[in-house]
């Protein structure tokens, strides 16, 4: 994964019926005609009831589509309401977000997310892994330390770090229309990425995409900041003209 691409991934949540289809389809209706689309890679992430049908029909397009999460055990097991990583890639599904805060919230641990970056690797599924602080440990300054905890405590260092992409999603921003400063953004992201560069001794990082927030005006905030590798995008991807908006004013 080239790290000068950009990357809009859209996370649905809990939203999405079968119809909702359309809303997919006028995305990729406009990339296909958007003039700056080899720049950028666009991947939604439907929930699971959804995964099969939309994978494929995107499947020869512009659109990825991605699962939102994932149980940590490999094939199959008695793990009552689990999907595993080999489930989803059985759906002709390519990618899935692990460690959103949403499910760290539900009690996944760094050693829970690691289990589960783990076997989503080994199904070949490419991970989008989440980290990021909350509002207390941001206001003790603890965000860096935060950052360093759950990458180190999630991947192994053997991992094929080519197909991970990072989001940093701070979780005071989640939903709140509170953005992180562009200054602090890009230090931080920085940081992450020389944190990669420590943990596998190698020059090239995984993408690292910013996520909280961000719809067609706080867009604008993070257009300077070029080492952001893209946008992990929640409220605002469950509709194509938001979504859309998005990138039109992110090349404009
Ligand atoms: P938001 O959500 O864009 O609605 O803030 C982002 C996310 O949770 O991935």
């Amino acid at each position: 994964m080239a790290n000068n691409m950009k990357y809009f991934i859209g996370n649905w949540k809990m939203f999405g019926v079968p119809k909702s289809i359309k809303i997919i389809s006028k995305i990729n209706s406009y990339i296909k005609k958007h003039k700056f689309n080899k720049k950028y890679k666009v991947i939604i992430a439907p929930p699971f009831t959804l995964l099969e049908t939309f994978s494929k029909k995107f499947k020869n397009t512009k659109i990825s589509i991605s699962a939102q999460n994932c149980y940590q055990k490999d094939y199959f097991s008695s793990d009552t309401g689990s999907i595993s990583p080999y489930m989803i890639k059985n759906l002709g599904t390519k990618f899935v977000i692990i460690g959103h805060s949403d499910n760290r919230d539900q009690g996944d641990t760094d050693k829970i997310i690691k289990k589960k970056i783990n076997i989503a690797l080994k199904n070949n599924l490419k991970v989008i892994f989440c980290i990021g602080e909350n509002k207390l440990q941001k206001q003790k300054r603890k965000t860096l330390a935060v950052l360093k905890k759950q990458i180190q405590g999630s991947l192994e260092r053997k991992i094929n770090k080519d197909n991970i992409v990072v989001a940093y999603e701070p979780i005071w921003s989640i939903g709140t229309g509170i953005v992180p400063n562009p200054n602090d953004l890009r230090k931080t992201v920085n940081y992450i990425k020389d944190e990669f560069r420590n943990i596998f001794k190698t020059k090239k990082t995984p993408p690292v995409l910013y996520g909280g927030s961000v719809d067609s005006q706080t867009i604008e905030i993070f257009l300077d900041i070029s080492e952001i590798d893209g946008f992990l995008i929640g409220g605002a991807s469950k509709s194509s003209k938001n979504f859309i908006d998005i990138i039109k004013n992110y090349y404009k």
